[in-house]
């Protein structure tokens, strides 16, 4: 679904991503664990296309490393950032119409208000007003409008209470088997990671240290690369 080869990023003259290689398959959820300042914000926004990247990306078997990210999204890939970054001043219902513009689809897709019943009922209310929590469902909403492939998602427990975290996994869960997509996400919760992850990755100063799927996944050995 998503691949990338020796892919290396630089701010400037400073190479933060130092060649890294991995490929998420098709329904699968990787999970992307690193501490602050790792890399994993540069990694997602030069797959999603906002940062120069050298060496090779492909989706859905394309190459795409020198295509804007609109053309990235209308080949399927959504990106959920860090922050979540939703439109305050706009309804709930227009954020997630936002969403619709990639594939100039008009309807917001039925499963949507299914997968967030929570935003059904806060649909007129301004994005603004709604809790962090709320507001990482919204960004979820609004990136699956464009009815995506594959799904990225930034950091989307930070500053979430623990008892959402634990229904954002159930919700992305949930999401995989629906749609059928497969999905991107860092983290540094590693209980978070565990419940959605098919397979993990450890990422440390801009490589990939450590790689582990299924049953093999060792949580004390991930911790300790997440707490040194
Ligand atoms: N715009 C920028 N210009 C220069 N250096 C940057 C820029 N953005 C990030 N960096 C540096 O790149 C490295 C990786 O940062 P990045 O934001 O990708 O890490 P991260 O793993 O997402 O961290 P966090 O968990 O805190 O979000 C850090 O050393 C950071 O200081
Ligand atoms: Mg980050």
């Amino acid at each position: 679904m998503l691949s990338t080869h020796d892919l290396r990023v630089s701010y400037g003259m400073s190479e933060v991503i130092h060649g890294i290689s991995f490929d998420i398959g098709e329904m699968e959820t990787v999970a992307i664990m690193g501490r602050n300042g790792m890399g994993k914000t540069t990694l997602f926004k030069s797959l999603v296309g906002i940062l120069k990247a050298e060496g090779i990306v492909t989706l859905g078997g394309e190459a795409v490393v020198d295509r804007k990210p609109y053309e990235r999204v209308a080949r399927g890939l959504a990106y959920v950032p860090q922050g979540r970054l939703v439109f305050g001043t706009l309804t709930v219902e227009e954020n997630i119409a936002t969403g619709l513009e990639a594939t100039g689809a008009r309807v917001i897709p039925g499963d949507i208000y299914d997968l967030f019943p929570v935003l059904l009922d806060m649909r007129r209310r301004k994005a603004g007003n709604l809790s962090g929590g709320q507001q990482q469902q919204l960004a979820i909403a609004r990136a699956l409008a464009s009815n995506p492939r594959i799904l990225l998602l930034d950091e989307p427990t930070e500053g979430i209470q623990p008892s959402i975290i634990k229904q954002l996994a159930r919700t992305l869960n949930d999401i995989k088997q629906i749609r059928k997509i497969s999905i991107l996400v860092s983290e540094q919760v590693l209980s978070f990671a565990t419940e959605v992850a098919d397979r993990m990755l450890v990422m440390d100063k801009g490589r990939i240290v450590h790689e582990a799927a299924g049953e093999a996944i060792d949580a004390q050995q991930i911790s300790r690369y997440l707490t040194v």
